[in-house]
């Protein structure tokens, strides 16, 4: 089991993120970077594009119809850390790929996850977390992701339901939050080598900027919610917060390399019960 530091908890808890450069090797993520051609080319309601371009922002829970990301899904080196910090089992809350496109790839704007995870989905505690793995080099130009060190201590901001700014809607913080939130925190962005991961606290206040570079920024998110703080209202489609709530049971570390059996329950297609919305 991954074990974290007494330094790292530390910092985690400071900042509410920790960054691991260069945790997965080139070959570990050549078996993920292998399948989103065809993936991004299915005409299926899991591939979100960005607004008024056919560009992927965000391709939804491959790991219920994609081998090599079902293993991703239950990696160890993701997985363990986050189990460890909630001690208890985790599912799958949203597994999700952020293309974010070379010239296409528009912007998040400034939210906090768990305030769109309790205000849409009734996850009662943010006892839940992020772990984002960079399918490309991510660096300044790119859109790199931006998070104000800190701010995940200040427990759910008031935001506003933002439904026009991109093909994704979200609850978003102003203006005024921002500066003054920016005044105390600043604003870090970890960039690095494919294979980079980072693991973030589900208030931490985050965005990235539209990708106007000509190198894609790919990156795959898992969120990981305690088992115990499963959510409570399917008003979201089960492609975009999941309703399967058995702790994930990992696989051993070489699961991306070498071949282990994955149940893929989407394989045909997302069930239409994961459709239906209350
Ligand atoms: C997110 O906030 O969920 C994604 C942001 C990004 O991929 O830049
Ligand atoms: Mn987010």
């Amino acid at each position: 089991m991954t074990q974290l530091t007494q330094e790292q908890l530390k910092e985690f808890d400071e900042k509410g993120f920790l960054f691991f450069p260069s945790l997965f090797k080139a070959a570990e993520i050549e078996s993920l970077t292998a399948q989103l051609d065809d993936m991004f080319a299915q005409d299926t309601v899991c591939n979100v594009r960005e607004k008024g371009s056919t560009a992927v922002r965000t391709n939804f829970a491959a790991h219920n119809y994609n081998p090599a990301f079902a293993r991703l899904a239950r990696h160890p080196r993701m997985i363990n850390p986050v189990v460890e910090l909630f001690d208890e089992g985790v599912y799958m809350h949203q597994f999700k790929v952020n293309a974010k496109a070379a010239f296409d790839g528009q912007v998040w704007q400034w939210h906090q996850d768990f305030g769109t995870w309790h205000a849409d989905d009734q996850m009662a505690e943010p006892r839940a977390m992020n772990v984002a793995i960079f399918l490309d080099d991510v660096n300044e130009h790119n859109g790199p992701l931006m998070f104000i060190p800190g701010s995940h201590k200040l427990g759910v901001l008031d935001a506003g339901h933002d439904t026009e700014t991109t093909s994704y809607p979200l609850w978003t913080l102003d203006a005024n939050t921002i500066s003054a939130l920016v005044r105390d925190g600043g604003i870090v962005s970890p960039k690095g080598p494919p294979g980079s991961m980072i693991l973030f606290h589900s208030c931490l206040v985050h965005a990235s900027g539209s990708n106007l570079s000509p190198w894609d920024r790919k990156a795959v998110y898992l969120s990981l919610c305690a088992v115990s703080n499963h959510i409570k209202r399917f008003k979201r489609p089960g492609y975009i917060a999941h309703r399967q709530f058995a702790p994930i049971e990992c696989l051993p570390d070489d699961c991306l390399i070498s071949d282990y059996e994955v149940s893929l329950p989407w394989l045909d297609g997302v069930p239409s019960a994961e459709l239906e919305v209350v």
